[in-house]
């Protein structure tokens, strides 16, 4: 087989594709002289609330305020808890650190690398406030087993569906599942924008009117501050870009869903090589396709010598990061370190062709031959 160049994700593309459009809709945005909180985010909130099937969305400045000003409008806060899985992006602790409350860390199910709904009863203390479920590389966690663990107790359930866009948990889409969802837009993500973006998705209207006044200086009514609010909008450049590619996001998605069946099926029975597990009543988006193996470093370099690029996602759990340093050193969470030291993301994305990933599956089987 000829070599090729296969990218992990070809973020180019998807503006090739809308190219006209997005000109066109950014030009009439910049005649329009209205650039923040207009007809556009508006707009784009009506459309994605809808898409999700939650009652409101409040577009904010990115996924990492989403999920921390989710947790402020219920006044989570210092001295509170916050069960997070231990194998996410770090912005998922984050948030809850941002909060000045703490971030307690549950192991997730090695096979679909999702937070461990069995495991989360043992982690409630007195001070647990919330549990955040992350759809982690576009797979739906499991949201009925993880009520079912938290039971009566007054323990509030988000999720962080940043990289989950139109994912479906039991035929309902993520997003509407729990007391709120945060989405990101960042330019990587299935619903990327061309800057950063990011939504809160929520139910309850008095908990979307605090959102939107907490994105915006903590006022409903221009230059009247009632709470300690910040400064995290989603500009509507931004909100025109983002329903521009709402329309083709189920398509995109479908792409992603028939490249991931290919590696499914390819990579299967091949050396260590562990490929990710779906419940029957997940339906992932594949924002990343994400095998394990014991020899991950080398075949990631293997892969790159021939032309292959794949990421690692991630290399350091957060409780490794330096930015936890020393306050989880005892802690045992074995998962996620293993994780952090056997997990590859291959390469996935709506406008890689068929041809490319039927490369990267005989490389892979090359490898292990
Ligand atoms: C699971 C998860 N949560 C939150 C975020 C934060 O989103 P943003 O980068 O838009 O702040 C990300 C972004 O990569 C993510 O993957």
């Amino acid at each position: 087989m000829i070599s090729k160049t296969v990218p992990f994700l070809d973020v180019h593309a998807t503006y090739d594709s809308l190219r006209d459009e997005i000109t066109k809709k950014v030009a009439a945005v910049l005649e329009s002289g209205h650039y923040i909180l207009g007809p556009e985010c508006q707009a784009f909130e009506r459309e994605f609330a809808n898409f999700t099937g939650a009652e409101h969305c409040i577009g904010v400045a990115n996924g990492l305020d989403a999920i921390t000003l989710m947790l402020q409008a219920h006044n989570i806060g210092p001295g509170d808890e916050v069960i997070v899985p231990s194998n996410t992006f770090i912005a998922t602790w984050l948030a809850v650190s941002m909060c000045g409350a703490t971030p307690v860390p549950c192991e997730p199910k090695i096979g679909t690398n999702n937070i461990d709904a069995d495991k989360i009863a043992s982690l409630i203390s007195p001070k647990t406030r919330a549990v955040i479920a992350v759809h982690l590389y576009g797979q739906p966690a499991d949201i009925d087993s993880i009520k079912l663990s938290i039971g009566d107790k007054k323990i509030l359930l988000f999720e962080d569906a940043a990289q989950a866009h139109g994912a479906k948990y039991k035929t309902k889409n993520v997003g509407s599942l729990a007391d709120g969802a945060a989405f990101s837009f960042y330019p990587g993500k299935n619903l990327g924008a061309f800057g950063d973006g990011g939504c809160v998705t929520v139910n309850d209207v008095d908990v979307a009117k605090r959102i939107r006044s907490l994105r915006n200086y903590g006022s409903e009514k221009k230059y009247y501050h009632d709470v300690l609010g910040s400064n995290s909008r989603l500009d509507e450049i931004q909100a025109a870009v983002l329903r521009l590619k709402l329309k083709t996001l189920p398509p995109w998605n479908a792409r992603r869903q028939q490249l991931a069946a290919i590696y499914q099926t390819k990579l299967r029975n091949i050396g260590d090589l562990c490929l990710p597990e779906t419940p029957v009543w997940a339906d992932p988006v594949w924002h990343l396709y994400v095998v394990r193996t014991a020899q991950r470093d080398k075949m990631l370099d293997y892969l790159k010598d021939q032309g292959i690029q794949c990421l690692v996602h991630y290399p350091v759990a957060p409780h490794r990061s330096g930015a936890y340093s020393g306050l989880y050193k005892n802690i045992s969470l074995p998962i996620a370190d293993t994780l952090s030291s056997q997990v590859l993301s291959l390469p996935i994305g709506p406008h890689l062709s068929t041809e490319q990933v039927d490369y990267v599956c005989d490389r892979i089987s090359a490898f292990f031959r």
